[in-house]
């Protein structure tokens, strides 16, 4: 699951750190490739940018899910041709839009995103060929589809079909949806794949267009608790290609995608903490260890939110929050002496705690724990200033064995 020998001689060097494993990036982009027949992957940058993990999946042939511009900036830099970059995300600036007209699709999130684009299209003198996010008639969890802040309403872009047409800078060349994340229920995924080859369909017939891209956006899960089972993704990509084989009758040219969210780097990824200290007080145990909240945050909010119950919220908090037993720590230690402790960061405030009275083997100054499922939404979503202490350092171990330090 992670290479032992490796966060030990690490952890000789640095008293905290991310290591993401190149073998297990291959290996889950290669689960997707060969079971997806008729399908391009965009990488999501935003579950983790690292420049290895990035030279990694691109060298895959994955395009770019980007987020931002500067997700954009880092695609471009990392070699990706604009072909491959697809930049959707709400409230873009003026400024994103012409940094990034040049360099990526855009996918517009509003109407009036659309304004600005032609605006802007049409000071550089140029034709805008771009996506739009569609907020669909139809839901992830249900049959109707709901309010959003993503994207525009099925119905909107119908009503502005006329005006859609008649924009002169603007040329409408492909549409993406995202409804949902961390999804394991396989029959929800194929429903909403149907779902999406409708939609597209519809909107051909509406806007009288030829879709160059039907981008399905992300969604597919990862199991994070032992008692998770994996989704079985050759069945998915089975009925996604019979799928995508159907639609390429009526639609030749048009390329389908998949956004890989989180799916191929959050097994890659452990997160790896020294012991800095341990103290007994009033007959509690703790372990002290470097940068938990402000080194990967995640379990600490998961330790945070006391009274999660699935009945209650059917759907997590993502990206922050999946589960309250979504990762697992493993004590690195000879000892086999049991001892029941609280694992608590460095942090001056006493909501830095990660698990509180679990049974493991003794740790002591200078051993190291690792947290499983870190690869994705760690590093990025963790606040690393918090005290000023020094981020930990984020180490890519490649498929032959070398141990790099990514961010020097
Ligand atoms: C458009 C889009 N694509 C991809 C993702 C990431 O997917 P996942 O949450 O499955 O990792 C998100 C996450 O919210 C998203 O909004």
């Amino acid at each position: 699951m992670f290479n032992k020998e490796a966060v030990l001689n690490s952890i000789k060097e640095y008293d905290s750190f991310y290591m993401y494993d190149q073998s297990t990036i291959l290996e889950y982009s290669n689960q997707l490739k060969d079971n997806f027949e008729g399908i391009e992957f965009l990488y999501s940058n935003k579950t983790n940018p690292n420049p290895e993990v990035l030279k990694t999946v691109f060298g895959q042939g994955f395009g770019s899910d980007s987020a931002s511009l500067n997700e954009v900036l880092m695609c471009k830099n990392a070699g990706l041709a604009k072909e491959k970059i697809y930049y959707s995300a709400p409230g873009k600036s003026f400024y994103d839009i012409r940094e990034a007209m040049d360099i990526s699709i855009i996918t517009a999130d509003s109407i009036s995103e659309i304004h600005r684009i032609q605006q802007v299209a049409k000071e550089k003198g140029t034709v805008a060929k771009i996506g739009i996010r569609i907020n669909p008639r139809f839901g992830f969890f249900k049959e109707s589809g709901a309010a959003s802040k993503f994207g525009i309403d099925e119905d909107v872009v119908y009503e502005n079909k006329e005006m859609l047409k008649s924009l002169e800078n603007v040329d409408i060349i492909g549409i993406h949806v995202h409804l949902s994340s961390q999804e394991l229920d396989i029959d929800r995924l194929k429903t909403y794949y149907r779902n999406m080859f409708q939609l597209a369909d519809r909107v051909k017939e509406e806007l009288e267009i030829d879709l160059d891209f039907l981008n399905l956006g992300s969604g597919i899960g990862i199991a994070y608790e032992k008692k998770d089972s994996p989704l079985d993704v050759a069945d998915l990509g089975k009925t996604a290609s019979e799928l995508v084989k159907e639609f390429k009758e009526k639609m030749p040219n048009t390329t389908v995608f998949i956004e890989t969210g989180r799916y191929v780097v959050t097994k890659a990824g452990v997160y790896a903490t020294k012991v800095l200290d341990r103290k007994t007080s009033y007959g509690k145990t703790y372990v002290i260890l470097c940068n938990t909240l402000n080194g990967f945050v995640r379990p600490s909010i998961a330790k945070a939110i006391p009274t999660y119950s699935t009945e209650e919220h059917p759907k997590p908090w993502e990206p922050m929050f999946t589960s309250k037993d979504a990762f697992q720590y493993i004590p690195l230690t000879e000892s086999t002496e049991m001892e029941k402790v609280t694992l608590v960061g460095n942090l001056c405030t006493s909501t830095d705690l990660i698990a509180d009275d679990i049974e493991m083997p003794k740790l002591e100054y200078g051993d190291a724990l690792v947290i499983t499922n870190a690869g994705s939404y760690a590093a990025v979503v963790t606040p690393m200033q918090f005290a000023s202490l020094n981020p930990p350092a984020q180490l890519f171990l490649t498929k032959q064995g070398e141990v790099i330090n990514t961010l020097v």
